[in-house]
């Protein structure tokens, strides 16, 4: 059995791996930044999990980087079993990556897009497989202008994470629907309000509603409990393509359920990894 995850550095992210690495027999730590993850490795093995950890570098925010992580997984291995996109951020500055597409949309969105695409083959060769794509209930903030998916006009850091949130569940309703006749389980959920590295660099009213929330955010090991329970649950209750909150079946806005919507997106970001990557 084998488990690709992203961001697992920090976070909910750590929480997941302690938690899932004794179910498997490989774990791909998708980061951009090895010596992070070597140092994770170092501090969370245990007799049950030494060298079942394989690092492999892949920034979200450039689609060559994420292209060649897939190949390098590909050497390791021709089956996965769980993928969890769980890296994700909220950036107070439009700033743009060397795809020159703004960094919210690329991190949290498109990086997983492409990364879940290159890895489809190991995914659907025939076992079964599960996508877990880490959103939010910010996602419900989402206001999409599909002329202006970059945001290079009235960039707001909450609308570019809202919208990216809400491409997180568009896509694993298209994942659960392309793709699940080739036994391709897909779900999105919202980890809860967690205390983690989420949100640090943030500025003014968010940065202070942060700091507000803080007493009262999860532990980074409750956050993570609904992304360990479909990722470990034999059954999933509910329907392929569902969201959950607290292990539990969700509501997702209604933008999220849009069938318009969710193919406008994924043919907007077919055409940008197809231009791009
Ligand atoms: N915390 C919350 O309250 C909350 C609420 C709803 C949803 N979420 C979602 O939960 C997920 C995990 O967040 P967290 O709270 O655990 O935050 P975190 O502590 O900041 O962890 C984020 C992880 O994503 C990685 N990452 C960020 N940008 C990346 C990039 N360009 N390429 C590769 N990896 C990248 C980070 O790597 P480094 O270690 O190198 O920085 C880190 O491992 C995110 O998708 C977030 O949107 C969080």
């Amino acid at each position: 059995m084998q488990l690709a995850i992203t961001g697992p550095t920090s976070g909910i992210g750590v929480e997941k791996v302690k938690a899932l690495a004794p179910k498997f027999d490989q774990v791909f730590l998708l980061v951009r930044d090895i010596e992070k993850a070597k140092a994770l490795v170092k501090k969370i093995s245990t007799e049950d999990t030494a060298g079942k950890f394989i690092p492999v570098f892949c920034d979200l925010a450039d689609l060559a980087s994420v292209k060649k992580a897939a190949e390098v997984i590909r050497t390791h291995t021709d089956s996965i079993d769980v993928l969890i996109n769980n890296a994700g951020g909220i950036f107070p500055k439009r700033t743009t990556t060397k795809d020159e597409l703004e960094l919210t949309f690329s991190a949290n969105h498109l990086g997983h897009f492409l990364l879940t695409k290159e890895l489809m083959p190991l995914l659907t060769n025939g076992n079964g497989a599960r996508i877990i794509n880490v959103s939010s209930e910010a996602h419900k903030a989402a206001s999409v202008n599909l002329n202006d998916l970059q945001f290079e006009k009235g960039y707001s850091s909450f609308k570019a994470y809202g919208n990216a949130k809400l491409f997180n569940i568009l896509f694993t309703k298209s994942l659960a629907e392309k793709f699940g006749e080739q036994h391709i389980e897909a779900y999105a959920l919202h980890p809860g309000v967690v205390n983690t590295n989420f949100g640090q660099q943030s500025k003014g009213f968010f940065k202070m509603l942060i700091s507000l929330f803080k007493p009262f955010m999860i532990s980074p090991g409750k956050g993570a409990e609904t992304g360990i329970f479909l990722a470990s649950t034999a059954e999933v209750p509910g329907k392929n393509g569902d969201y959950f909150k607290k292990s539990k079946v969700a509501s997702p806005s209604r933008k999220a359920e849009s069938k318009k919507l969710r193919d406008q997106i994924w043919e907007k970001s077919e055409e940008l990894v197809k231009k791009l990557a």
